[in-house]
């Protein structure tokens, strides 16, 4: 049930010659002072249509208003109030979400139509960053948040494993490196020997063409240098599918940059066939000039194509296999350029599909300051991260709940749901340092709060023998007191907070829907006797049992795991 929709269906008896009922509905808003009803109804749009001042219109319209959902109508000047019959929306709203459970908000809107995500996409043979943290949550929660609303998401991690730096990480292997020191420890091994190389490189300048001629070997699908690229992926693949798997996160295609290698001809047929190659410097690119922007370098003198040509064969292939809606790039903004360039190039070529990419911008987090970074040679993993989120989280429950039964279970759930959950929980475009002693609180704004607060409200009823499955959804649970409104107010405004989170790819407006939600249950649960008996009983526990359904689903949507105790 959406209120405002029937509100503004009701206003909509009076308007409809002057105001859409789309038009209604945009303009009825939601009071920031309860004292200003439920919903509030400005009349300066209509006052030309009308030619009165707003006030009489106000005055008009509250005359002849009637609607069933509305206890009371106050005008304040040229406002009108709407004060809703709280027992009726409670009712149905309580009882919609007890039958639908973690389907309520379900959308059909998308159609099953496909949005293709890129995200996570790390390098081989690097240790993934905070940035590629970052992208693989903010992708994963964008990937659940339009999959409520109907879309079907396709996960892509666009591994980052072609380029001419596998030539001079070849280079620096066959140099200098320990096949058993790499099984031991890949990423960390290959990484060293990356930066050793470029260590050396001032002194002997002739390790640049080794590595040039390696990377020729490789694209030549030389045996040597396939086998051992090969076997790099492979480790480093290992080692992100350890993350990936903490987090709980899958892909639906794992088809990086290499992948294209043999798509790379199509791209380039196509530029010429659409004259769009010019020459510059003997390498091979496209003017965006018309479009302020720098050329795109498609193809080097050599014959070597870059970064942007296989994203030009990733989006043509995605277009072609996803028939998307959507496609959305979730990398940070240091590759606004990039991105710019590839619609651009796009543009060029005529195919408009290229306004249905988005990319998806987010901001640099940082651990402690430095501490976190990857320092030469001496590479933080992000496991460690969650491995150190995870020890004060088990600190935390020893204090507070030292029986708890499966206690390094809940620990690993609620250290990696902190650090999640403060990834999600601001603006994405945002830059952050933060400090893992702060996110893994049980109180305050943190993902531990929302966990703590869903497991206390099943405590809640467990103390009161409430059977969850054995609930009546057709029952009548209507309830009237401020604390609880506030609370059915935020579960109504679930369908919003969905479509505004999908419109603004902003998973943090799923995880403030939360954080109010949990706020809004905890002024509750202290102003109110939930467990006193009486005839409002049944519609208190209903209430503590459907804060504890939506606190679990907005905490699925962001990727985060919804212990029942901790
Ligand atoms: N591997 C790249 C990096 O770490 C990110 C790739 C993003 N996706 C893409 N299709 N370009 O910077």
């Amino acid at each position: 049930m959406d209120y405002k929709q029937i509100i503004a269906e009701d206003l909509s008896n009076q308007l409809k010659e002057h105001l859409s009922l789309n038009e209604i509905y945009q303009l009825l808003e939601q009071p920031k002072n309860t004292d200003h009803g439920d919903l509030a109804f400005p009349t300066f749009q209509l006052a030309k249509a009308f030619r009165k001042n707003p006030v009489e219109i106000a005055g008009d319209i509250a005359k002849d208003f009637s609607s069933d959902l509305v206890t009371e109508l106050k005008q304040a000047g040229p406002y009108l109030n709407f004060y809703l019959d709280k027992e009726k929306v409670s009712a149905s709203i309580l009882q919609e979400l007890l039958t639908e459970k973690s389907n309520f908000g379900q959308s059909e809107i998308g159609e099953y139509k496909k949005v293709a995500i890129d995200m996570s996409s790390p390098n081989i043979a690097k240790p993934m960053s905070m940035g590629h943290l970052r992208s693989t949550v903010i992708g994963n929660s964008l990937a659940n948040i339009v999959a409520k609303r109907g879309y079907q998401p396709v996960k892509i991690n666009h591994l980052g494993d072609w380029g001419t730096q596998f030539g001079r990480l070849i280079t620096a292997y066959k140099l200098w490196g320990d096949e058993e020191k790499v099984r031991a420890n890949p990423i960390k091994e290959l990484n060293e020997l990356y930066i050793y190389f470029h260590e050396q490189l001032d002194e002997k300048p002739e390790l640049e063409e080794q590595g040039r001629e390696w990377f020729r070997k490789l694209e030549d699908g030389d045996q040597e240098a396939t086998e051992l690229w090969r076997w790099f992926r492979e480790e480093s693949l290992k080692e992100f599918n350890k993350v990936y798997e903490r987090l709980g996160i899958s892909f639906d295609s794992t088809n990086g940059e290499a992948f294209f290698n043999d798509k790379m001809d199509e791209v380039i047929d196509l530029l010429k066939e659409k004259e769009l190659l010019v020459e510059d410097q003997s390498a091979q690119v496209v003017l965006l000039e018309d479009y302020d922007l720098q050329p795109a370098l498609i193809m080097k003198q050599d014959g070597a194509t870059l970064y942007i040509t296989r994203d030009l064969a990733a989006a043509l292939y995605r277009r072609r296999e996803y028939d998307f809606e959507e496609a959305l790039y979730v990398v940070g903004q240091d590759q606004i350029l990039h991105f710019r360039q590839l619609k651009a190039v796009l543009d060029k070529m005529e195919y408009d599909w290229q306004e249905d990419i988005h990319h998806i911008i987010f901001g640099l987090i940082s651990i402690d300051g430095a501490k976190m970074s990857t320092r030469r040679g001496k590479v933080v993993l992000l496991e460690d991260v969650l491995d150190e989120a995870v020890e004060r989280a088990l600190g935390q429950i020893n204090e507070k709940n030292p029986t708890l039964e499966n206690k390094e279970q809940v620990a690993e759930q609620v250290g990696v749901g902190a650090v999640v959950f403060h990834d999600l929980q601001h603006d994405r475009r945002n830059d952050f340092n933060f400090n893992l002693d702060d996110i893994v609180q049980f109180e305050g704004e943190t993902g531990p709060y929302v966990q703590y607060t869903r497991a206390r409200a099943l405590s809640i009823l467990e103390r009161a023998d409430f059977n969850t499955s054995a609930f009546k959804t057709d029952a009548s649970y209507a309830l009237t007191d401020d604390y609880s409104w506030e609370i059915i107010k935020l579960i109504q405004s679930f369908d919003r907070v969905l479509e505004r989170a999908h419109r603004e790819y902003e998973p943090s407006i799923i995880a403030k829907h939360a954080l109010q939600l949990a706020q809004a249950f905890n002024r509750f649960y202290s102003n109110v006797r939930v467990l006193d008996e009486g005839p409002e009983k049944e519609s208190r526990l209903a209430l503590v049992y459907s804060v504890a359904l939506m606190l679990e689903e907005d905490l699925r949507i962001l990727g985060v795991e919804a212990p029942d105790e901790m």
